[in-house]
């Protein structure tokens, strides 16, 4: 497995493994790889001759007071966990390589809608942040598609838009959430947490499971039920930024027609903030 870090070398390599017409498979990441990513990596490699992983802290995707300087750079472990799981090449650019003229004049791709509210609510910005970088990515690796963790679902939404949207001819893959024993969602952010914060985290996951359980039996006063689960939050030490059940497809506000249904939640454990959602079918 080899690791590039200039656009040359990586558009080199490419170019010849195209010109044996290979199919490329492409698998975005920020690094710290955990199983969740791993198993991204294996699926790309069920589908393509060529997995490429990016490994790039996307600074325009963090907003003034977030972790940017602080988020792990593990590079050597990373590259040994993706060597084990069938990864071909792994893209690891600077900031200089991404943006070089800096991120003040960077060109942007602002999607509209989906983007709003949950996440892009409490962090302005991020998601133009993402949507650019993976334009990008798009644009570098020219994959025949591209794999993302369905646990950022709402960064799942935004970029089946944007390519729907643009004509991008990259097909989106969706990867499952992998978990702990404990339920909670595996995330490079769990590092962050002491080991006091680490027995309450799991709070998360049960509580999109208990509401899942009041829809799955009927119940569709969805602001009561976010009302409730937000207190059992709070109950057990966590300080939610929002939970919200939602349509499906469109994100907004589920109604009692919706059949395709999906909570979607971010909490703060002391200065870590964690995401997570849960689908489900009336
Ligand atoms: O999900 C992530 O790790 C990032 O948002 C992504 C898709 C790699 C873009 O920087």
């Amino acid at each position: 497995m080899r690791t590039v870090h200039s656009l040359k070398e990586l558009r080199t390599i490419l170019r010849g493994y195209r010109q044996q017409g290979k199919t490329i498979g492409l698998v975005p990441t920020m690094g710290n790889l955990h199983e969740g990513h791993i198993s991204l990596v294996r699926k790309a490699a069920e589908m393509a001759d060529v997995v490429v992983t990016s490994i790039f802290v996307n600074p325009m995707q963090f907003g003034a007071g977030e972790d940017l300087e602080t988020y792990p750079r593990t590079l050597t472990e990373d590259q040994d966990k993706l060597a084990s799981a069938g990864n071909t090449l792994v893209f690891a650019p600077s900031a200089e390589e991404i943006y070089p003229e800096g991120l003040a004049s960077q060109t942007q791709v602002v999607v509209p809608d989906v983007s709003d509210g949950h996440c892009g609510a409490s962090r302005p910005g991020h998601f133009e942040g993402v949507a650019t970088v993976v334009t990008m990515l798009f644009n570098m690796v020219q994959p025949d598609f591209a794999v993302f963790g369905e646990k950022d679902f709402q960064q799942l939404a935004v970029i089946r838009k944007m390519v729907r949207d643009l004509m991008i001819p990259v097909d989106v893959v969706g990867g499952p959430t992998v978990r702990e024993d404990d339920g909670l969602a595996k995330s490079s952010r769990n590092g962050y947490l002491t080991p006091e914060e680490r027995q309450i985290a799991p709070a998360v996951y049960q509580t999109l499971q208990a509401t899942a359980a009041k829809i799955t039996d009927g119940r569709t006063d969805f602001q009561a039920l976010e009302s409730e689960a937000e207190q059992s939050l709070g109950d057990a030490g966590l300080r939610p930024d929002y939970f919200n059940i939602v349509n499906s497809q469109t994100l907004k506000p589920a109604t009692a027609e919706d059949r395709e249904i999906t909570i979607l939640t971010a909490a703060f454990l002391g200065t870590t903030r964690l995401i997570d959602n849960l689908s489900l079918t009336r």
